[in-house]
């Protein structure tokens, strides 16, 4: 396995267990760990007996943010030109499911990786804002546009205007977070999930994270369109005669991933 320096990678069957680490910095996601997402995400990908993704933190901290320090003294011409966070899209193409499993502190970048994710599952002890304003500048890698279409307008304008944190309780009832879990037993929870999802059909695991997806990035009318498609698509594949028989034979399904 590729020898990372700040993140872990450990497989437990056919979840990816994906551990920030960089416990010195709170996590802070510098270069050098979106360099080891990138390369941790297409392995995981492109490897047919991993069927989901879990990315977590510390105990402390998910993230407490893009690493202040790297980018202190950079100028515009030097974010411009290297396309500065460009290369977290190569992590949200990641086609397969994943999720992230937040404690402590997720702000700022770390808010928006979380939210990059299929879903979060939150520790009671999770803290999530966009602090960004308190530095004089912004979200920068898609957390002005991901918090307002989880938590609505008006929170997500006083989170980034403020950057007042919100508890996991307060990020559950606004919608950000799927669901909170005390935190001794978030790794727990969040294995039983990801074993959960692992045992679905795989095709059919990238076509409702796809289409859910397109309920983000598209108008209605056009994201139903995309649903229906997507779904007669499946009628194409051995896992939905499969997965229909073995409802029909009352029995739990046999998946192929074709
Ligand atoms: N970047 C770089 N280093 C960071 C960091 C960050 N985002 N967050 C924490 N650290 C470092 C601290 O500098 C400190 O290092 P030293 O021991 O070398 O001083 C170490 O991690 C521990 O942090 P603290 O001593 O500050 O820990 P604390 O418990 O007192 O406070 C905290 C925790 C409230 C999270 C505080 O660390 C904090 O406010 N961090 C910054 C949060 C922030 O502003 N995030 C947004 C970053 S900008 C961004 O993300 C842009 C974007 O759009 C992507």
């Amino acid at each position: 396995m590729t020898d990372y320096q700040t993140i872990l990678v450990e497989q437990r069957g056919a979840v990816t267990l994906l551990t920030l680490n960089r416990p010195q910095a709170l996590n802070a996601l510098n270069s050098e760990v979106l360099k080891e997402l990138i390369t941790a995400f297409a392995a995981y990908d492109s490897d047919e007996g991993q069927r989901c993704l879990v990315l977590t933190g510390s105990e402390k901290a998910f993230a407490a943010g893009a690493d202040i320090k790297e980018m202190q003294a950079q100028g515009f011409a030097d974010m411009y030109a290297s396309n500065f966070f460009g290369g977290w899209e190569r992590v949200t193409d990641t086609r397969k499911p994943w999720f992230a499993a937040v404690a402590g502190y997720a702000l700022g970048g770390g808010c928006e990786v979380a939210m990059m994710a299929d879903f979060i599952l939150a520790a009671d002890t999770a803290r999530f804002g966009q602090p960004e304003i308190k530095l004089g500048v912004t979200p920068g890698m898609g957390g002005s546009q991901r918090l307002t279409h989880a938590v609505g307008k008006a929170k997500a304008m006083e989170m980034c205007l403020t950057g007042r944190m919100i508890g996991a309780e307060e990020a559950e009832r606004a919608g950000l977070v799927a669901r909170v879990v005390p935190a001794a037993e978030l790794l727990n929870e969040a294995m039983k999930t990801a074993e959960t999802i692992a045992g679905m059909a795989p095709l059919a695991a990238i076509a409702n994270k796809e289409m859910v997806n397109a309920a983000f990035e598209q108008g209605l009318a056009q994201g139903i369109r995309f649903e229906r498609r997507l779904f007669h698509g499946l009628f194409g594949s051995e896992d939905q005669k499969e997965g229909m028989a073995a409802f029909v034979e009352k029995r739990p399904g046999n998946w192929t991933g074709r």
